[in-house]
């Protein structure tokens, strides 16, 4: 059974500049599902819709993003959450942190700068579970923290005083403490030079093997998904391209933008340039009709002008939306 089940999504800011209404379709039509004991990668270039989509998912709507279409169910033991219905009391008190927890790039909306980390420790954990015995509480988040690579003495730091690879580990050690079915991470490495995101992604990983909750890791860096996903989205423009387990994606990928992705990848050894992408992702607030695609793709025939595609099963865990891809071959 899924953990979450996202149906037919649509989310939109609505927004007014001089009296001049403006809809971004940020997420248009999404499809989903989220399996336990899985790392669920979604890609897609800067502005595709990937930190509006989890904003969805996870309850954070705020004006001017209203959810326009489509449902989003969580299924939490033997309950189900309509996270576009539940409230921010019921949020706050019941879910965030304990079920579904949240790294972001940065790290610094989770970290207070003037508090020490401890302080943050102390605040999460208080709020849901009032810490009767402190000297249990520490010895138990050192114990925690150990386990994520991070030494006793970064409980004692002020978030400047760490690295910006130390601090993710402790938003990564935050997002954890409760144990939740579903982390979140929102670009968690993109700040960070090569040598210290690959720790920070192995620590990712093992905390997710050892625990068999699921992880829904967003990035723009389809390297890093290559190394940590198993199952991977392809998002372009508000909407899903291309979804299949991540080798899949990666052996053979079928809608011509992931192609175009995995074609881009560095390949070791190989000297001659890569091929870019022409022109721009689309203005969310003025789509282009049919396929959102069209306008850049080497391979676009008339229809793609006119019609969405819609989305196609190929294989059992393989979904592909692209007029041109019938049974499994382009
Ligand atoms: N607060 C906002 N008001 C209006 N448009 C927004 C707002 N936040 C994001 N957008 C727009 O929504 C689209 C998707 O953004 P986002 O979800 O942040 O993409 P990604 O995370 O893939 O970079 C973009 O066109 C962006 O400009
Ligand atoms: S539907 Fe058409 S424009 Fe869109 S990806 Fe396929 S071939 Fe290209
Ligand atoms: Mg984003």
């Amino acid at each position: 059974m899924p953990l979450l089940s996202v149906q037919n999504l649509s989310a939109y800011y609505q927004t007014e500049v001089y009296g001049v209404s403006r809809t971004v379709r940020a997420v248009d039509g999404v499809s989903f599902e989220l399996y336990p004991n899985e790392i669920y990668g979604v890609a897609g270039e800067s502005s595709c819709g990937k930190t509006t989509l989890i904003k969805v998912i996870s309850g954070s709507i705020k004006p001017p993003l209203k959810a326009h279409a489509g449902s989003v169910n969580f299924q939490f033991g033997a309950y189900e959450i309509d996270m576009l219905k539940i409230s921010q009391a019921e949020l706050r008190e019941n879910i965030r942190w304990k079920e579904i927890s949240y790294v972001m790039q940065g790290s610094m909306s989770v970290l207070n700068p003037v508090r020490k980390v401890i302080k943050t420790f102390e605040d999460i954990v208080d709020s849901h579970q009032p810490i009767t015995n402190k000297k249990l509480f520490l010895a138990e988040t050192q114990a925690h923290i150990n386990r994520l690579g991070l030494t006793d003495d970064v409980l004692d730091a002020y978030p400047h005083q760490l690295s910006g690879g130390m601090r993710q580990r402790v938003a990564i050690a935050l997002a954890t403490v409760f144990h939740p079915s579903l982390i979140i991470a929102d670009e968690p490495t993109t700040a960070l030079d090569v040598v210290v995101q690959r720790g920070v992604l192995q620590t990712i990983k093992e905390i997710q093997a050892e625990s068999g909750n699921t992880v829904l890791l967003v990035t723009h860096d389809i390297a890093v998904h290559a190394n940590v996903a198993d199952r991977l989205m392809i998002m372009y423009a508000g909407r899903i391209a291309e979804e299949a387990p991540t080798e899949n994606i990666f052996a053979a990928p079928l809608h011509p933008y992931t192609q175009h992705l995995v074609s881009s990848l560095p390949v070791i050894g190989e000297r001659s340039t890569k091929a870019s992408l022409k022109g721009a992702p689309p203005n969310l607030a003025n789509p282009p009709a049919g396929c959102r695609f069209h306008p850049r793709c080497p391979l676009a025939i008339d229809i793609c002008r006119t019609d969405v595609p819609e989305m196609l099963q190929v294989a059992e865990r393989h979904r592909v939306a692209c007029h041109l891809v019938k049974d499994g071959s382009q």
